[in-house]
């Protein structure tokens, strides 16, 4: 069922899914329990990023540098323990594998499952002392049951993948394979409401979103189509402007929504790129893609590369599919 705009406001996540589940699909019934604890987790962050400042939540855990080399917030460490939490009681898990966490976490016993669950507990942290928004970005895949390491080869599909931003509202944008619904936390009742069903990112934005400072390390072929493209001598013949808040969900949210392109490129001091295939690029591929847009290395596909280590990153250019066909020509 495609959800239109009658159904906005009407319909919550729990009804989205309990419709998709009643059909009886196991799969479905599952991802029900997984998006419980999301829902549920998303909450909690939401409410602990709102009061950071007055709950003295904000600033370095000074727990030192995470598997990353970044120093850890103290929000970075509450928002994984809270999704690790809410994960592990959905009872689906088999592996759980955080930016946070060096190595997956193996889930049995009772709460063991057949799923994995990637996350990004929350994305743009430097952000958070200035209250710029910032997100959790989630990729979920399924066939893990009694795989004794964690399973990273093709052979577990990404069933869900989705963020929530915590902004000036807050919003979950989710795909489970039948393109992206987006749904925002009503505080008064707790529920999660659709506001931005079937989203369809348009084909060409006029919007590029990367940080300029690391322009001097990028190939000059790249320098050759930021200026093609400021210039309005780009493919579409339109001037193109510039919107990098350093969140990757919300220079993502901006770019589902309004077009454009996201790239955050290879240069000399990272040859992968900075992002994280597993529970950046992977999850915003699958989203991108939902949506009628692309993502790409630059050479090939984000979501045909066989994972290889938990924490690999990947160069990337996601967004309008035109637009990223055409910077692909330059990468
Ligand atoms: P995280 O806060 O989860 O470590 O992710 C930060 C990422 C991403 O959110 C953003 O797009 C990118 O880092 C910004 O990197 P630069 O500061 O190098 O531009
Ligand atoms: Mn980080
Ligand atoms: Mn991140
Ligand atoms: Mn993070």
């Amino acid at each position: 069922k495609v959800y239109s705009k009658k159904d906005r406001l009407s319909t919550t996540l729990s009804d989205f899914l309990r419709e998709k589940a009643i059909g009886g699909d196991p799969t479905m019934r599952d991802l029900e329990a997984i998006f419980s604890g999301i829902q549920s987790a998303c909450r909690s962050i939401a409410d602990m990023v709102g009061k950071a400042g007055i709950q003295d939540m904000t600033g370095m855990a000074g727990t030192g540098e995470n598997v990353q080399g970044e120093e850890q917030k103290k929000l970075d460490i509450l928002s994984n323990d809270v999704f690790k939490d809410k994960l592990t009681k959905s009872g689906c898990m088999a592996y759980l594998g955080s930016e946070e966490e060096d190595e997956a976490i193996r889930i049995t016993g009772k709460f063991g499952g057949d799923y994995i669950a990637v996350f990004d507990p929350l994305d743009g942290s430097s952000n958070i002392d200035a209250a710029i928004s910032v997100g959790t970005i989630f990729g979920i895949y399924k066939g893990a049951k009694n795989a004794e390491e964690f399973p990273l080869k093709k052979g577990s599909e990404q069933v869900a993948a989705g963020y929530c931003m915590y902004s000036t509202c807050t919003i979950l944008m989710i795909t489970i394979g039948d393109g992206v619904n987006g749904f925002t936390l009503d505080s008064s009742s707790g529920e999660f409401v659709l506001t931005h069903p079937n989203v369809a990112m348009p084909k060409r934005g006029k919007i590029y979103s990367c940080n300029q400072g690391n322009i001097p390390a990028w190939p000059e072929s790249l320098k050759t189509y930021f200026d093609k493209i400021c210039r309005g001598e780009g493919e579409s013949k339109t001037k193109y402007g510039l919107r990098y808040i350093g969140s990757m969900v919300g220079d993502m949210h901006r770019t589902l929504l309004y077009g454009g392109l996201f790239l955050y490129p290879a240069d000399a001091k990272n040859k992968n790129g900075k992002l994280r295939l597993l529970y950046e690029a992977s999850p915003m591929a699958m989203l991108a893609e939902q949506a009628g847009g692309k993502a790409s290395t630059g050479k090939e596909r984000v979501l045909d590369i066989e994972p290889q280590e938990l924490h690999q990153r990947v160069p990337i250019f996601i967004g309008s599919a035109d637009d990223v066909d055409e910077a692909c020509k330059y990468a």
